[in-house]
């Protein structure tokens, strides 16, 4: 069984059903990406995985355990970390404040984790004391990523984390995620900027209308005729 599995996930917003039996899992150490048009229902998924909105129907299991009852706190709690595509830093609080906020749940020394981060995100130490707001979209994509690090999540979910960087902080915060992969952590994210995420994925999920159109390992996806006409401008 993997190791985090949303399974069957039918739920939305009202009356409306967004996703419609949706399939999408991640193995330990390894990177899956969810790529689809806008309003698929990608960071809708995310949200249910999470614990941020009722399933209709469907479950979502991790580590052998059924959680889709709890609540995102508590998912927290058993090892999920979740940067969200919009409003993922507090803009008038230090880079510090941020990662600190991050270790919310931890009462043990996590400064050890913080270090890690910078080790991560070098140029965060650097900025350590300036609010978040004045980071570049790229800095604080990269807080937003360490803030979520810092309760040493074995899961993390990224919605969109390269949205609005140039193509070369986007290659760098993919080889940051690829790191983070290499540490045994399962990565889920989803990606506007499809090519070059399926690129560094082992398996992609392609989300229409909230339903799977394709799964396969990020390479065959890549080199589907179908996929490449339909979802990656060719
Ligand atoms: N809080 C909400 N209340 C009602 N409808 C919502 C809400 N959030 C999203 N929706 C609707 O649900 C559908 C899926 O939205 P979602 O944000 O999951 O898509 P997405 O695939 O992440 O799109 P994007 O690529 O633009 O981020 C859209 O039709 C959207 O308008
Ligand atoms: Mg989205």
């Amino acid at each position: 069984m993997s190791f985090l599995i949303g399974e069957n996930m039918t739920g939305g917003y009202g009356a409306t059903n967004i996703l419609n039996d949706c399939n999408i899992s991640v193995e330990k150490g390894e990177i899956a990406v969810i790529v689809g048009p806008n309003g698929a229902g990608k960071s809708t998924a995310m949200k249910a995985i999470f614990g941020m909105l009722n399933l209709r129907e469907g479950r979502v299991l991790f580590n052998d355990e059924d959680i889709t009852a709890l609540n995102p706190q508590d998912r927290v709690r058993k090892g999920m970390g979740f940067v969200p595509q919009t409003h993922n830093v507090f803009p008038t609080m230090t880079v510090e404040e941020n990662l600190e906020m991050g270790a919310f749940i931890r009462e043990d020394d996590f400064r050890h984790t913080m270090e890690q981060v910078y080790d991560l995100f070098p140029i965060l130490k650097q900025k350590r004391r300036q609010p978040a707001g004045e980071l570049s979209g790229g800095q604080r994509q990269q807080v937003a990523v360490g803030r979520a690090l810092m309760t040493q999540p074995q899961v993390l979910m990224l919605d969109e984390p390269t949205a609005g960087v140039s193509p070369i902080v986007m290659d760098e915060l993919f080889d940051r995620i690829i790191d983070v992969a290499h540490t045994g952590i399962a990565i889920l994210m989803v990606e506007q900027n499809a090519k070059q995420a399926l690129n560094i994925a082992d398996k992609g999920y392609v989300l229409v209308q909230g339903t799977n159109a394709y799964t396969d390992t990020g390479e065959a996806l890549l080199a589907n005729p179908e996929v490449r006409r339909t979802f990656l401008g060719g």
